[in-house]
């Protein structure tokens, strides 16, 4: 009979003698995570783009108000925050640190952009980030080497840039500099290799990423080199003797107008990509 009260005298004035320090605890906010420069992450280290290179970064993709932004692997947001908070893009990160995931969305919050600007904690080789119109990163070479064949595969005309690191032999379409640093900019080509089938004739068209060349067959035999070709995104042009053609390729159509000669009227065209 004596035990129990005993016992139970004990436990309150042990709960007595904690309740202080639980009540300490419970006021006192968790420690906020901290960054440091060069902290392991799952395929490179995180290391920051100073804000002047970000601003270059986007300028040169010409990010646009509304439009879709993706930074791959997004450290503490600045990319992100910066494209949502001064260009007015719905911008993404995707960032493998649950901490920096965090750090993120607290910084979009100071920013005033956590309706903008949103970070999703994942792997870049395991999150879909086809949506995007333009993709940003800050990776290593072997990395964007891995993401080329996704990034080609995207909607012709996706904008991509690249601190620091180049895609192997996809030359860049722009490169620039800030505070000694170099960005890089791809855009996503439009797919011409093959036979197109004109009205009267037909191009073979042959492609390594942006640079296109070619031959055109007239229906009675005769060919012609394809000469000042240019591709950006879906917009191709080139020439075929004294004509140029212009126009935009959506999948296995290229249509657009063409004129024989610098003074002549412009016609229309249009070709289908039959092999
Ligand atoms: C060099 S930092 C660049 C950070 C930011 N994009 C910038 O330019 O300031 C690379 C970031 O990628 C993250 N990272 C590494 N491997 C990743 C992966 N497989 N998926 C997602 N994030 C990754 C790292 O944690 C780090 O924050």
């Amino acid at each position: 009979m004596r035990l129990p009260l005993r016992h139970a005298l004990l436990t309150a004035s042990f709960i007595a003698a904690l309740l202080p320090g639980l009540a300490a605890a419970q006021a006192k906010p968790a420690a906020e995570f901290v960054p440091q420069v060069g902290q392991a992450g799952k395929d490179v280290i995180w290391v920051p783009t100073p804000k002047s290179l970000v601003e270059k970064m986007l300028k040169m993709a010409e990010v646009k108000p509304g439009e879709t932004l993706y930074d791959l692997g997004s450290g503490d947001g600045i990319t992100v925050i910066t494209a949502a908070k001064q260009f007015g893009a719905v911008a993404t990160g995707i960032e493998y640190n649950p901490d920096m995931v965090e750090l993120s969305k607290r910084n979009a919050q100071k920013e005033g952009v956590g309706d903008k600007a949103q970070f999703i904690r994942g792997d870049i080789f395991a999150t879909d980030f086809s949506k995007a119109s333009v993709v940003t990163m800050y990776l290593l070479p072997y990395l964007n080497l891995k993401l080329r064949p996704t990034i080609l595969d995207m909607k012709p005309g996706t904008r991509v840039v690249s601190h620091a690191f180049t895609m192997d032999d996809w030359a860049p379409d722009q490169v620039d500099s800030s505070e000694g640093r170099t960005a890089y900019l791809w855009i996503v080509p439009a797919k011409v290799e093959g036979t197109w089938k004109m009205d009267k004739g037909s191009f073979e068209l042959k492609q390594k990423f942006q640079e296109v060349s070619g031959v055109y067959r007239t229906g009675d035999g005769l060919s012609y080199r394809v000469t000042a070709t240019h591709l950006r995104g879906d917009q191709i042009s080139f020439a075929v003797g004294s004509a140029v053609y212009t126009g935009r390729v959506s999948g296995p159509v290229m249509q657009g107008t063409m004129r024989a000669k610098a003074d002549a009227p412009a016609t229309s065209w249009s070709a289908t990509l039959v092999k």
